[in-house]
Order: structure tokens, then C-alpha cells, then sequence
């Protein structure tokens, strides 16, 4: 990334706060500040969480997450603490804090560990499980590492056989880290197989594991599961969770059916489903455009400068 002075980054985070932007504006500012990192872009970041909009908040707490920095522990700590955040955000506070993967975070996250919020309680337990890993083998086992350069709330299964993972993975009397794991690895394999086999997750009773099915298609980026996300998309009594994630999948996938459905649900009655749609729609945008860089919020503040 370049380098970049205070007054830049502050701009930027200006962006990030500003309430009368769009919101594909807001999310490519804070993808820039994500890859920027450092103490400044968490400030910046972490000053957002009173905004109105769930779906910019909950994402606020991914990349803090996956910045894997300490100094934004405070900051997703007292969201995951705070009964007036939507579930949603509260969730991904409690994923961000299992992928910092700090020991000391143990007792706050067995303290939420049976929230009466089932997406926050069962975030939390899984979470738990991650740290559990961590401190065992987690830094030197090459399971670790994402082909995605994602951190996972779970390592990949070392199973390798697409019908057994797809058993464990449907299997609800499972801790769902084991069944998380089996749906890493068929991630992993991305064969039309085990494609097939992550579409039945959309008929697992968890909407938090539902909603992580959209998620890795999402990074997959694979034509083969449109079929699937088009119709959580269109399932109007889905979770808005799943939803969104279904949406975002569907931009990022890019191809015309995809932009065709995305349009449909632009002005969906849930606010969490609409703004997807808008921002996966501009993701498209990037997606079918070789020039463009998508988190160029750093560029455009320093034309403007
Ligand atoms: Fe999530
Ligand atoms: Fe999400």
C-alpha cells in the first residue's frame, strides 16, 4: 500500500463517517482503511460503530477482525457487550474477536457464550473452540492458512472426502466448529462435488451457519453456486443474515444473472438486504473491470488533495 500521512487517512475516515454518501462510498473507504491498517485506520474505524446502518457496522467489525491487530480489541469488546447492537454486529464482534484469537479473551466470550441472541451465542461458542486451536497448534499448523487469505472462524477438516464432510457438516448434533471445519475444507476443494455438497448447508436449522454458506461462495467467486444464493436471496423469510451474505456473494460472482437478481432486491423492505444489494452491486461493477481498483478511497482523497 503507499504510504500515507495523517491528513490523508483522516480524510478517508471522514468518508468512512460520513452519513450523507452513499454506502458503496462508506464500504470502499473502509476496505481502504482495512488495508491500510494501524492505529490511526482502527481509530478510524472503530468511531463508526454508532452509525444507523447494521449492515456497515457488522462489516466495521469484520475487518477489525481480520486486521488481526490487539489495539482493536477494546473497541469490538464493548460492541459484543452492548445489548442495543443489533445481533448482527454483536456477532461479528464476537468472530472479529476469536480471529485476534487472544487467550485473554477467553472469559468475555464464555460470558456470551449462551446470549439469548443465538447468533451471538453460538459466534461465541465457536470462537471459543478457535481459541481452543490457537493455543494448541494453531500458529504452526499449515491449516492455518486460508487460500483465500481470509482469517476463518475454523481451520479446514483434514478430511478429505466429500461425502463424509458433507455428513458432519449436516449433522446438527455436531459442535458446529466441527461442522464449520468441514465446510472450510469443502470450500478448499471447490469441485462441482463439493459445491453441491456446501448448497444443502442452506437446509442446516442455524441461520449463523446459513449465513457462513453465502459467506464462502462469496470468496469462491464460483458460477457453479448462483443456483443457491439466488434462492436465499429470493427466500423473503430467510434470515436477513443469510440474505445479505447472499447478496454480496452474488456481487462479487459478478456475471449478468447475478447483477439481473441483485437489482430485484435494491429497494427490499429490510435495510440489511438493500444496502447488499447496493454494495454487491458496485462490487460487480469492480469485479467486470480490470482498471479499477475497488478500495480506492486512498487514491481518490489524494486526487482531491
Ligand atoms: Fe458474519
Ligand atoms: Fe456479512
Amino acid at each position: 500500500m503507499d504510504s500515507i500521512n495523517d491528513a490523508e487517512m483522516s480524510n478517508i475516515g471522514d468518508v468512512l463517517n460520513d452519513t450523507t454518501r452513499p454506502m458503496k462510498e462508506r464500504f470502499r473507504a473502509l476496505f481502504t482503511l482495512r488495508n491500510l491498517g494501524g492505529e490511526s485506520a482502527i481509530k478510524c474505524i472503530s468511531k463508526c460503530f454508532n452509525d444507523e446502518s447494521v449492515l456497515l457496522k457488522h462489516e466495521l467489525a469484520y475487518c477489525l477482525g481480520q486486521m488481526q491487530d490487539k489495539r482493536a480489541i477494546p473497541a469490538l469488546r464493548a460492541v459484543l457487550e452492548d445489548k442495543q447492537q443489533d445481533p448482527i454486529v454483536r456477532h461479528e464482534a464476537g468472530e472479529a474477536l476469536g480471529a485476534i484469537g487472544d487467550p485473554d479473551l477467553r472469559e468475555l466470550l464464555e460470558r456470551y457464550k449462551d446470549d439469548p441472541a443465538v447468533e451471538v451465542a453460538e459466534t461465541c461458542q465457536i470462537a471459543l473452540e478457535r481459541l481452543n486451536w490457537v493455543a494448541k497448534d494453531g500458529a504452526s499448523e499449515k491449516l492455518s492458512k486460508s487460500p483465500y487469505s481470509s482469517v476463518d472462524p475454523a481451520p479446514p477438516s483434514s478430511e478429505n472426502d466429500v461425502q463424509t464432510l458433507k455428513h458432519t457438516m449436516m449433522n446438527e448434533s455436531k459442535p458446529l466448529y466441527d461442522r464449520y471445519r468441514a465446510m472450510f475444507s469443502l470450500r478448499n476443494m471447490a469441485t462441482t462435488e463439493s459445491i453441491i455438497a456446501l448448497g444443502e448447508g442452506f437446509k442446516a436449522s442455524s441461520a449463523l451457519f446459513r449465513h457462513e454458506v453465502a459467506f464462502v461462495f462469496g470468496q469462491m467467486q464460483d458460477e457453479r453456486s448462483i443456483p443457491f444464493l439466488k434462492m436465499a436471496l429470493e427466500d423473503t423469510k430467510e434470515h436477513e443474515m443469510v440474505r445479505h451474505e447472499a447478496a454480496e456473494a452474488l456481487g462479487s460472482i459478478a456475471t449478468d444473472e447475478c447483477i439481473q437478481v441483485l437489482q430485484r432486491y435494491l429497494h427490499d423492505p429490510r435495510p440489511v438486504v438493500r444496502e447488499s444489494c447496493e454494495v454487491a452491486l458496485d462490487m460487480s461493477e469492480y469485479e467486470n473491470s480490470p482498471e479499477f481498483q475497488y478500495a480506492n478511497t486512498l487514491l481518490a482523497v489524494k486526487a482531491q488533495g
